[in-house]
């Protein structure tokens, strides 16, 4: 079965074609860093109106870089949620539209699911149940799943998101944006024990908190009275950005080991743009290894924002549940299993 799957939930256009769930033919991705830098943030209005511009050429690229036409896609899927209304509602909409005119099956698709499952394709053969880190721009948590596309949310950021994170203390140093691959860069320079920034650790056992973090990077910049310039000499900051890795970095091996460990996982994985990052990758491999774990990890392509994960979900739904309505919508929020609930020690024990 041959899926073609789109994805626009945040800022990068991206369609793709994906064979039985796994082998991907094509997978082009065309990003708006571009045009959302000069705000150092999305502009979700510039976001929709650059999704409208760049689908349909995407489709036909990745039509194109398969050597297919649309006669020999099999089914059609798009995400549906979470993400930025506007941007998801423009490839919702190409998707529903291009099944209903070619007569094929239309499958709605979760993004956080995607993503999840995109470490699925990187290692098919990796155990279950598995225990993967989701770290995005807009998401952090951790999910325990029982097979591929079963998923739920075990814990999770009570505030920022770890991706956020990396992008408001980048912002601080002065850096680029967006933030975590130039804090990743910097850091290689950085002393990560310079600093003593408080761990970003939330309320349930699993459960993250980078709110606190941020300002204490702040005011180690700027001052506690937040008007000061900066002054550290590019030596400091380059500590500071290796400290401020390292702590968010712990924090994230520690909670998402704890959840492997407390949940009886076979294996650990790693999905999300700051999957990305170079000491995360090398930590959390090192910690699951450590723990006699198989570890899982895809290449940043399929990390970041990317429509492969979402036509090689499409393809296990379309199996399992059947076509999606054409009535669908597009929705902003996490909801049902992938929101998940807060695990204690003692609620871990009762799911096992
Ligand atoms: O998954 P993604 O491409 O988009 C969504 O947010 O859905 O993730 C983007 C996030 C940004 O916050 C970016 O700064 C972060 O991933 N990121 C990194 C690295 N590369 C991307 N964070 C830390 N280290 C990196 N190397
Ligand atoms: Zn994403």
């Amino acid at each position: 079965m041959i899926v073609l799957g789109i994805e626009t939930s945040c800022d990068e256009t991206s369609a793709a074609l994906v064979e039985g769930g796994l082998k991907v033919l094509s997978n082009t991705v065309a990003s708006q860093t571009a045009l959302h830098r000069v705000y150092g943030g999305i502009v979700p209005e510039i976001a929709c109106r650059a999704h409208s511009a760049a689908l349909l050429p995407a489709v036909e690229t990745a039509l194109k870089q398969a050597g297919l036409t649309l006669k020999d896609v099999d089914a059609i899927a798009a995400t549906q949620a979470p993400g930025l209304v506007g941007s998801l509602l423009v490839g919702l909409t190409a998707a529903k539209a291009l099944a209903w005119a070619e007569g094929k099956p239309f499958v709605a698709v979760n993004h956080l699911a995607a993503h999840l499952y995109a470490a699925h394709m990187a290692d098919p053969a990796s155990p279950y149940p598995a225990v993967t880190l989701l770290a995005s721009g807009g998401h952090t948590a951790v999910y325990l799943s029982r097979r591929p596309g079963e998923d739920e949310a075990v814990g999770r950021t009570v505030d920022d998101a770890a991706g956020e994170a990396f992008d408001k203390a980048a912002k601080v140093l002065g850096l680029g944006y967006p933030g975590g691959p130039e804090i990743d860069k910097l850091s290689a320079t950085g002393n990560p024990k310079a600093e003593a920034f408080p761990r970003g650790e939330g309320p349930g056992d699993y459960d993250f908190s980078f709110s606190g973090l941020k300002t204490a990077v702040l005011y180690r910049c700027k001052g506690t009275r937040g008007r000061d310039e900066m002054t550290l000499t590019p030596q400091e900051k380059a500590d500071v950005a290796a400290s401020f890795q390292e702590t968010v970095v712990e924090t994230l091996v520690d909670r998402t080991m704890r959840a492997a460990r407390g949940l009886g996982a076979a294996s650990v994985r790693l999905s999300g743009g700051v999957a990305c990052n170079r000491r995360l990758r090398a930590r959390m491999q090192s910690a699951a290894e450590a723990a006699g774990l198989g570890f899982v990890c895809p290449a940043p392509v399929l990390c970041t924002d990317n429509a492969a994960m979402v036509a090689g979900l499409g393809a296990i739904l379309l199996e399992r549940q059947g076509a999606s309505d054409l009535g669908v919508d597009a929705f902003a929020r996490v909801e049902g299993p992938l929101a998940g609930r807060r695990y204690t020690a003692k609620a871990a024990k009762a799911v096992k």
